[in-house]
């Protein structure tokens, strides 16, 4: 997604722009650009390029520009394909004016028509100039002030952090927000302003977290701060304690290999810190009184993509340990639905980057109905920690690959144990039937590991090799193994770029039957329950009818399953619920050696962002 940073102060900027810029990185991008106050003329100067941030970086260095306020922004396109032209900042028609976005204006269209009209001319396809052009028309007709920046953030639908310069007001930098994550971090006589504080963090840990719908104007000594309608508000800054570590590969290839690694140990921190956590703290933690949390009635998850299948996971964790019943919605669907929550529910968002719009969005959504929130995250300086009025962290460590993998299991983990803690607290289950969950979580954490090494060398010379040439798959599981075959499809698609498509695999005979045959490898995840397996292998059994190819992750006994299978793994048993835990480690790292076999960028797979901050 764009990232969006700024300087406003006495240092010459470029080089901490472009430091900024190279920290925001996980949200992906294909063209980037910079722009300065030049200190001689006053005039804005400003370099742009289409591709990585090394592209401009490479410009950059051909160029003598940079300044004491500045902007520096990197474009994951929407609006308008990836070229210099379209990437940002964006101009008025004279370059008086240099903005930077990250959001979508939703009213541009009727924006740009009006502009046009008034004799703008526009240089690019993006929603973004428009807002350039708006405040060269409002300001060719009176002085900036509140009222102004108030009106034609009034006017604009959608979602934005802005950042503006101006060669008229040279000490001055406006910065605004809507939805879209924008903070300012406050230094001495010198403000930063990005899009996460990562980016500045080694620079000031005081930071203004732009309140929704608020405005700035910022000058080196100081914030005034507005709401959109006009009113002056306080500032109130936060004082962040961590620090930018600098992500590396390690022995690794790519980081994704790395963070397959680490899910053993990721799941570990992740319940040395939950265990850590008394009733008392845990409860005020996630916002809760006791008394309530005997009596949660119903639980909304919330995510998307891989944290929404960790959702519907957990579905059955807390419907199964905890006995309440319990609804999972994709986040970006969620706004379109009906909700009927009862007297106490709680809605939790399941979110890695604590940052996914469409998942802020729903929360919100949530909100209005008065319902109580929790955030599990694995950032805890995110967005969605201000929103919520009650937080679970995962341990997973910085995950840079934009493939989720120790996230995922690291989601499952904190799901899962807050599931036994709910039930302990309702008098389900005893203290050590809580002690039983967490050592069973250790042993899933290690099936995972054990099943990576068994099957490396298989995978890496035969297996990966020879299932790379497939141009299609079909994933199947039933209960548990459902969600986790929809995990295991995305996986595929996302570094692989070949098709698959996750089905319940009792709905096979419904319809997908239909494309069974030799060149559609059928992936099955196996089952723990009998009756469960049974009806899995029957399902195997209509797809080896047809002449499908079968690769089965199989128990070990699962005698039927292993002998019809064309490739197997052996997975050895864990605790009921916990197959996902053991099985997907496996499975990323298969699918991983099938994408180095393709030559795929495996970290950065085209069109996808690690963070996606718009809707
Ligand atoms: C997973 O591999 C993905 N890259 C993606 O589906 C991701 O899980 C999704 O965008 C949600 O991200 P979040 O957990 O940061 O909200």
């Amino acid at each position: 997604m764009c990232s969006v940073f700024g300087y406003i102060g006495k240092q010459y900027s470029r080089q901490l722009v472009m430091e900024g810029l190279s920290r925001l990185e996980y949200r992906g991008y294909d063209s980037a650009g910079f722009a300065c106050l030049d200190p001689q003329s006053n005039h804005i100067v400003y370099s742009k390029a289409s591709g990585d941030l090394q592209h401009l970086k490479d410009k950059l260095n051909q160029q003598s520009i940079d300044g004491y306020v500045s902007l520096g922004h990197t474009r994951w396109a929407t609006h308008g394909g990836f070229s210099a032209d379209n990437a940002h900042p964006h101009f008025d028609c004279e370059k008086n004016i240099a903005l930077i976005h990250n959001g979508i204006i939703e009213n541009h269209q009727e924006l740009r028509e009006e502009l046009r009209a008034a004799g703008h001319v526009f240089h690019s396809e993006t929603d973004t100039e428009v807002v350039a052009h708006l405040f060269e028309q409002e300001l060719g007709r009176r002085d900036l002030s509140i009222e102004l920046c108030s009106e034609i953030f009034s006017r604009l639908q959608g979602a934005y952090a802005f950042a503006i310069i101006l060669e008229q007001y040279t000490n001055t930098m406006i910065v605004a927000r809507k939805r879209s994550p924008l903070c300012v971090g406050v230094g001495k006589d010198e403000l930063f302003v990005s899009s996460d504080p990562l980016a500045f963090i080694d620079k000031t840990r005081d930071v203004l977290f732009m309140p929704d719908e608020s405005f700035a104007l910022l000058s080196p000594s100081g914030i005034a701060l507005y709401s959109f309608n006009g009113q002056s508000l306080s500032i109130a800054t936060s004082s962040l304690d961590f620090s930018f570590e600098q992500q590396d590969k390690q022995q690794h290839e790519h980081f994704m290999l790395k963070e397959i690694y680490e899910q053993k140990a990721a799941i570990k921190n992740t319940l040395t810190h939950l265990q850590a956590l008394s009733a008392d703290l845990l409860w005020k933690q996630l916002g809760l009184k006791n008394e309530q949390v005997k009596d949660v009635e119903k639980i909304t998850l919330l995510g998307c993509g891989t944290s929404w299948f960790a959702g519907r996971i957990a579905q059955f964790f807390f419907e199964e340990i905890a006995h309440i019943s319990t609804q999972v919605s994709v986040a970006s669907e969620f706004r379109y639905m009906s909700f009927f929550p009862r007297s106490n529910t709680l809605c939790i968002a399941i979110t890695q980057s604590g940052e996914t719009a469409d998942t802020l969005e729903a929360l919100r959504v949530v909100q209005s109905y008065g319902v109580h929130t929790i955030g599990l995250t694995n950032v805890a300086s995110s967005t969605i920690v201000r929103e919520t009025q009650g937080s679970l962290f995962t341990q997973a460590g910085c995950e840079v690959a934009v493939a989720s993998t120790k996230a995922f299991v690291t989601q499952l983990t904190a799901l899962y144990w807050l599931a036994h803690r709910l039930a302990m607290e309702k008098g389900l289950i005893e203290l050590s039937d809580m002690q039983a969950a967490e050592q069973n979580l250790l042993i899933a954490a290690e099936a995972l590991e054990e099943c990576i090494e068994q099957n490396k060398l298989r995978i890496m010379q035969e297996l990966a090799p020879y299932y790379a040439t497939y141009k299609q798959y079909i994933f199947l599981g039933r209960h548990i193994g459902y969600p986790l075959a929809m995990e295991a499809a995305l996986k595929l698609k996302e570094i692989t770029y070949i098709f698959a498509q996750a089905y319940p695999a009792g709905e096979l005979k419904h319809g997908p039957l239909a494309l069974i045959d030799a060149q559609i490898p059928v992936v099955v995840f196996s089952h723990q329950a009998h009756i469960i397996y049974h009806k899995l292998v029957a399902n195997v059994q209509e797809v080896k009818a047809r002449d499908g190819h079968v690769i089965a992750f199989a128990f070990e006994g699962q005698q039927e399953l292993i002998s019809l299978a064309d490739t197997v793994f052996i997975i050895p048993h864990v605790a009921p619920l916990l197959e996902p835990i053991a099985m997907i480690g496996l499975m990323q790292f298969f699918v991983y050696q099938m994408a180095l076999v393709l030559d795929r960028p495996i970290d950065k797979p085209r069109n996808l962002a690690k963070s996606v901050t718009v809707e």
